[in-house]
């Protein structure tokens, strides 16, 4: 009773009204729901079952055909051949009683045939408008082939590096994570629907970023409270910002599956949020409760499928084989599937596919690669390289070179820079430093690869090092191969596999300068690299624009702004470790490590505080981090208030400086910290951020605003609101930086 009327409430909540008609959080209209009405009203409970049904493809259309014809698919994933599409689809919309179009489903994660950086590298650019532009771009792509649907984006909140799919999300904070959210989702679908919007899938819902250990499939045991307060904001900023699909997550979080969860699925996503949009299992995500131990067999867990709110089935056939069966039995309501059914064929209804089930496969090849999605691209890739380290030696300068020697397992490995889930970007089109570098300095550039992977092992490098001996500079990229992240490809150790560490020392102790770009879809533990290096640039695996991007950080066409999405570790033993961690009784107060302890210390006192004997209590680089060719001051924080009412906004003003001699673009950060609540408080946590691009030299006063209403929490009586007393605020270049002001709020 107390649910159905939270329900009521809250899809009248999400119903807004757009020029007087009104739509639902997909964006579907009165108009739209009649037909959805009209078309439920004739099918049969077998073909409504039919739609519930995900199939992948891939194979020879004849293989489907009978399935499609009957009735028993509504949608189909991994088909990308424009024409295989068109067959499908004209199957479904021909020959089937009811021609309901397929929903052509793929995993477009950072781009479709361009290939952008992988999104922990597109969140390092704090750049949502350019995000949003590559998710459109991709959208172009991939819905020329006939793809109206992909699984993206990935907001699993993630804080742990050994976690391999750390690489498809936006890392640990909540929220650059809802930012970035909401720019792929407008940027896949369009801010208007038309036959180039993809629909967006938010995934993995919820908690499976926090896997224990970071071993991928993990169970969870996240509270209550932290996924409302950390995991689940970034998932309502998406369906607020339209998102019209929503997955289902593989993990059990203090015990129930994902794709079991009444809680989460029915009670937050429908009820609270009035998600009226389509809910998919993961693969066999269904299936896999069975595994879990959560039901007895594919009937059991079909059923506690659909009750906690799923309408897809990617690949168990649990609905297909037992849904009919148990509404027969009267275990399941017909009910409950046609409002599954409602949200599929609003999906459908939305995208067109009713009015527009076929692409034009003679143009879809023109879409693919084409030069603005190319620049794009690139220019992601260089906003989303981090400057971790620099003592001089970069930029450098092109006039100035005769010889470089580029070395290393990245400098030329086209499919691993693309990183992971680029299914469709083709090594054929992916331009790597190697070759962007031999363009730019014909006859200078010496390759000696040192490591043809990044696993291998080498006693000796005397070639290498003969090499740079040779050299003006070396440039040596590193990292690892897009196979060491992604699902189920989680790592224990972090340090550079191989021998790149050993590459990396052999090349320092020839004498040359050596510039290191490490390639990697995590952050890996480098701290006994970068002494070995005179600079240090990190990508994440940066897509097919990789080697132009790079060439221009390296050489100082463009000035690196990345900054870091995520904490770097000194050693995988910290983690987890993130910078909005809570205020523990006893912070670390700078106490002894284990190298002062004298011989004889015994059990001796060393100060009782949080932190690791060997490794103390920071990371090596904090969240939000990143070097500049320049430098910037901040000066003048002011707020426009000290007290502030509930519905204010927070107006901080400052001056930021170019203080250095070449143009630049930092990324302004507000952190704030809550000092008192009715429960422990993050000790900081970021509220807005703003790209500044500056002349050398020039300096600009800046305002940013955070409305009050963004530092409510759900707090000890499990309600949402602000609650009263003292804050601080910094504005810095990083979550480590600054001086705090206070406010206060009444
Ligand atoms: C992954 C999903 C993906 C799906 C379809 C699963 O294994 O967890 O993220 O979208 O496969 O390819």
């Amino acid at each position: 009773m107390k649910h159905s009327r939270i329900l009521i409430l809250a899809v009248l909540a999400a119903v807004v009204s757009c020029q007087g008609r009104k739509t639902t959080t997909v964006g579907s209209t009165p108009e739209t729901e009649q037909r959805i009405e009209r078309l439920l009203s004739r099918m049969t409970l077998a073909e409504k079952i039919g739609q519930m049904n995900q199939l992948s493809g891939g194979g020879d259309v004849a293989n489907y055909a009978e399935a499609i014809r009957n009735g028993q698919v509504g949608s189909i994933l991994n088909e990308v051949d424009p024409q295989k599409v068109n067959e499908f689809q004209r199957i479904s919309v021909e020959e089937s009683r009811l021609g309901i179009p397929l929903l052509i489903a793929r995993d477009v994660i950072h781009g479709f045939h361009t290939v952008f950086p992988i999104p922990l590298g597109l969140a390092a650019t704090f750049d949502p408008d350019l995000v949003e532009q590559g998710a459109r771009m991709a959208a172009l792509e991939a819905t020329a082939q006939g793809v109206r649907w992909t699984f993206s984006p990935m907001l699993d909140i993630a804080r742990d590096p050994r976690w391999g799919r750390i690489a498809e999300g936006s890392g640990e904070d909540t929220y650059l994570d809802a930012r970035m959210a909401e720019a792929m989702v407008y940027g896949y679908q369009g801010r208007q629907p038309d036959t180039t919007s993809m629909a967006a899938c938010i995934k993995h819902f919820v908690g499976y970023g926090a896997a224990e250990g970071g071993r991928d499939y993990n169970s969870t045991f996240l509270t209550e409270r932290q996924l409302r307060n950390v995991y689940l904001p970034p998932f309502q900023a998406a369906v607020e910002a339209g998102a019209m699909t929503l997955m289902t997550s593989f993990n059990d979080n203090d015990g129930v599956p994902s794709t079991g969860n009444t809680f989460v699925v029915k009670d937050i996503l429908r009820g609270e949020w009035g998600f009226d949009g389509l809910v998919v299992t993961d693969w066999n995500s269904m299936g896999e409760m069975i595994v879990h131990g959560f039901g007895t067999d594919r009937k059991d867990v079909a059923r506690k499928a659909l009750e906690a709110g799923v309408d897809m089935d990617m690949m168990t056939y649990g609905f297909l084989s037992h849904l009919e069966e148990l509404v027969k039995t009267g275990a399941v309501k017909e009910a409950a599937i046609d409002d599954a059914v409602r949200n599929i064929l609003r999906v459908k209804f939305v995208l067109g596919l009713f009015e527009h089930p076929y692409v034009d496969a003679g143009k879809a090849a023109a879409v693919q690669y084409a030069p603005d999605h190319l620049a794009a691209a690139q220019r992601s890739a260089e906003e989303s390289a981090i400057l971790l380290k620099n003592d001089g030696v970069l930029p450098l300068k092109a006039d100035a070179v005769r010889s470089i020697l580029v070395t290393g397992p990245m400098a030329d490995a086209p499919h691993d820079q693309l990183g992971t889930w680029a299914f469709d970007g083709e090594k054929s089109h992916t331009v790597t430093p190697l070759k962007a570098l031999q363009e730019r300095f014909p006859g200078k550039v010496t390759y000696v690869p040192g490591l043809r992977y990044s696993r291998e092992k080498r006693d000796s490098f005397q070639d290498v090092v003969a090499a740079a001996r040779r050299a003006d500079v070396v440039l040596v990229f590193l990292g690892e191969e897009a196979i060491l992240s992604g699902e189920a490809h989680a790592l224990a150790d972090l340090n550079m596999k191989g021998s790149q560490s050993e590459l990396l020392a052999a090349l320092k102790a020839a004498g040359k300068p050596v510039v290191a770009t490490v390639m990697a879809g995590r952050p890996l533990t480098i701290e006994r690299d970068l002494p070995n290096c005179n600079a240090m640039l990190y990508a994440f695996h940066p897509g097919t624009m990789g080697g132009p991007a790079l060439t221009n950080l390296l050489f100082g066409d463009v000035n690196p702004s990345g900054k870091t999405p995520i904490t770097f570790l000194r050693t995988v033993g910290q983690a987890p470790l993130y910078y909005s961690h809570n205020m523990t009784g006893r912070p670390y107060n700078g106490e002894t490590l284990l190298d002062d302890i004298g011989m004889e210390a015994g059990q001796t006192s060393l100060g009782n505080t949080s932190y690791y004997l060997d490794y103390g209590a920071y990371p090596l680089f904090p969240f939000g981090y990143g070097l500049s060719y320049t430098q910037f001051a901040y000066s003048g924080i002011t707020l426009d208030k000290a007290v502030y009412g509930p519905e204010d906004e927070i107006r901080v003003s400052l001056t930021l400086a170019n203080t250095g001699d070449c143009d630049g673009t930092e990324v302004v950060q507000v952190y704030i910290r809550d000092l008192v609540g009715s429960i422990t408080r993050p000790v900081k946590e970021l509220k807005a951020f703003q790209r500044v691009t500056l002349k050398a030299g020039e300096s600009r006063n800046l305002t940013l605003t955070v409305p009050v209403s963004d530092l409510a929490f759900y707090g000890l009586d499990g309600v949402k609101k602000v609650e009263s007393g003292d804050f601080q605020l910094w504005v810095a270049g990083d979550s480590a930086s600054g001086d705090p002001v206070s406010f206060q709020v009444e």
